[in-house]
């Protein structure tokens, strides 16, 4: 039988979700797993209130009819579950792959704990291989790309099917910008998000707590900081 990593992943976070805790949920296709086994919890009884970080995750989470709250009615979160699209020895991530990185963030800081999951292929040594997503405003956009590429990448304008601009749930651009690697990765959020016009960049520094790796031998990574 094939095992599926980021099921593996997913599946083994929804355990570390408890009674009556405000969960964060995720966005992707290993944050899907995840909030798949915390449907199959509620059914089971667990009383628990996930708070979507997308329109994607929260329609999933509806049809698993898993108690919904919305981010104007709290002020932290116990525990969140999230993928990424790549992460370091040092527990910094790259996320926005699937665009949701704003709520993410957001749930990120407001959680107590920070759940990744992910499969083998996420692990680097150092970010940067993957173009980091950086969420701007529609408004000035080309503005705003010439000041991200002064700082040194090539920032290309996120496109949907039908080729118009990619929106996120915020209405905004994404811009993915590609630095090849980044070897501070404080400094260049601190660089991105100061300028006018950028919303949030998909660095995640110091948010994670436990990582979970899914391997494609059927074991389970997990790290804590
Ligand atoms: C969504 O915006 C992202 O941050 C995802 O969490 C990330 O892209 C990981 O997605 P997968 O689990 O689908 O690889």
């Amino acid at each position: 039988m094939t095992v599926n990593p980021k099921q593996l992943a997913g599946e083994r976070a929804a355990e570390y979700v408890e009674k009556g805790m405000v969960v964060g949920l995720g966005t992707g296709s290993t944050a899907f797993f995840a909030i798949q086994k915390l449907g199959q919890r509620v059914l089971e009884g667990i009383d628990i209130c996930g708070v979507p970080t997308s329109e994607l995750s929260r329609r999933q989470a509806e049809l698993e009819n898993i108690p919904l709250i919305g981010f104007d009615q709290i002020t932290r979160i116990d525990l969140t579950i999230d993928g990424a699209d790549e992460l370091d020895p040092h527990f910094n991530l790259i996320k926005g792959g699937g665009g949701a990185l704003l709520r993410e963030k957001i749930a990120a800081s407001l959680s107590d704990r920070e759940i990744i999951i992910a499969d083998e292929s996420k692990v680097v040594a150092h970010l940067g291989a993957f173009p980091l997503p950086v969420e701007v405003i529609p408004f000035g956009w080309k503005a705003i790309q010439r000041r991200l590429a002064e700082l040194g990448c090539h920032p290309a304008l996120r496109r949907s099917r039908d080729h118009a601009p990619y929106l996120t749930d915020n209405g905004n651009y994404i811009l993915d910008c590609d630095f090849g690697r980044i070897d501070d990765p404080p400094a260049l959020e601190a660089k991105i998000n100061a300028i006018c016009g950028v919303v949030e960049c998909g660095l995640f520094i110091g948010l994670t707590d436990r990582i979970i790796i899914g391997k494609t031998d059927g074991t389970i990574e997990e790290r804590t900081r």
